[in-house]
């Protein structure tokens, strides 16, 4: 079986990244700067914000993370990130999830501009998606498309079953999916029996947040299966949504957690950025 490394992708593609970095720097005369709004405390969010800020630098970009307690109103945050908007300084804005329950995510939605809107979660970058025009794409559904396309998976023609229909990974992955000129089943927690679903795909992209859902009998012989899923096991180790020794096997192509979609999640958060720097020099 064929592990799905990032490692090789996201090495090649940070060394394009900081030469586009130098020549923007020399363009601009500044670096790319990404901004990354963190409200509360939890630790998840605070391991990757930290880990986008270590990337950010690393490829020469500036970082700065406004943190916010997770008493702070909405209202002050939105304010915020309007300011953020019209500074011409800031080339990309992000706003960590989960945001505490105070805030409502089908507002919050629209509070990035959407051409600073590096995460890509603003409606108008969905709707584009999903007409198949040009816009910022999620980094992780990207993310997942590069991989595939580094390890020469084909994908037209192929059936190409996604668990979850999150807004940050389920739906996105299926547009790009359909854009790719696959055959998409579309599976949600309200799919009467999933196993029948998922034994069809050519290509099984698991997004469902449930640890170990998908265990071999889930998976077609020879099938290229794609791990988004990330738990925290009680032994402190990384683990997915794919039971993966005994996934592996009976795929023929698999990602592993960890080292498989997150780095690729990352490097795609900074090309949005850079993306988006260019994006205000050529229309400044
Ligand atoms: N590696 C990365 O870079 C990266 C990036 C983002 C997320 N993640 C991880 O990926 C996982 C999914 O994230 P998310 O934000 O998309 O999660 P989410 O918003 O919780 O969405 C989960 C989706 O899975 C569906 N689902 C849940 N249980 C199911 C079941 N038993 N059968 C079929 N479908 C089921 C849900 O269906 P309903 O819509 O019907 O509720 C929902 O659409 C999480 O573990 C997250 O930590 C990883």
């Amino acid at each position: 079986m064929l592990e799905l490394l990032a490692k090789p992708v996201t090495q090649k593609k940070n060394e394009i990244l900081a030469k586009k970095c130098r020549e923007f720097i020399s363009r601009a005369h500044r670096p790319p700067q990404l901004t990354v709004v963190l409200v509360g405390e939890d630790p998840a969010s605070v391991i990757y914000t930290r880990k986008k800020g270590e990337m950010a630098v690393s490829l020469g970009f500036e970082h700065k993370t406004l943190c916010f307690p997770a008493t702070a109103a909405p209202e002050e945050v939105k304010s915020k990130i309007q300011s953020l908007n019209e500074d011409p300084l800031v080339d990309g804005i992000l706003i960590q999830r989960p945001l505490p329950k105070s805030f409502r995510e089908d507002e919050v939605l629209f509070w990035v501009d959407p051409s600073k809107d590096v995460d890509a979660f603003h409606p108008i970058h969905m709707g584009r998606l999903s007409l198949g025009l040009p816009c910022f794409v999620p980094c992780t559904p990207a993310g997942i498309m590069e991989l595939l396309k580094h390890y020469q998976i084909p994908i037209a023609g192929k059936t190409a079953c996604i668990v979850g229909r999150s807004s940050i990974v389920g739906r996105p992955m299926a547009a790009l999916m359909l854009a790719a000129n696959a055959t998409v089943i579309h599976c949600h927690s309200h799919t009467p029996d999933l196993r029948a679903m998922t034994r069809q795909a050519d290509l099984l992209i698991v997004a469902a947040g449930k640890r170990g859902l998908i265990d071999g009998s889930f998976i077609k012989k020879d099938a290229v299966v794609v791990d988004v899923g990330i738990h925290r096991t009680p032994e402190s180790k990384l683990a997915g949504d794919v039971l993966y020794p005994e996934a592996a096997k009976i795929a023929s192509a698999m990602t592993p957690v960890p080292g498989g979609v997150g780095p690729m999640t990352i490097a795609l958060l900074m090309e949005n950025t850079l993306s988006a720097a260019f994006g205000q020099l050529d229309h400044s």
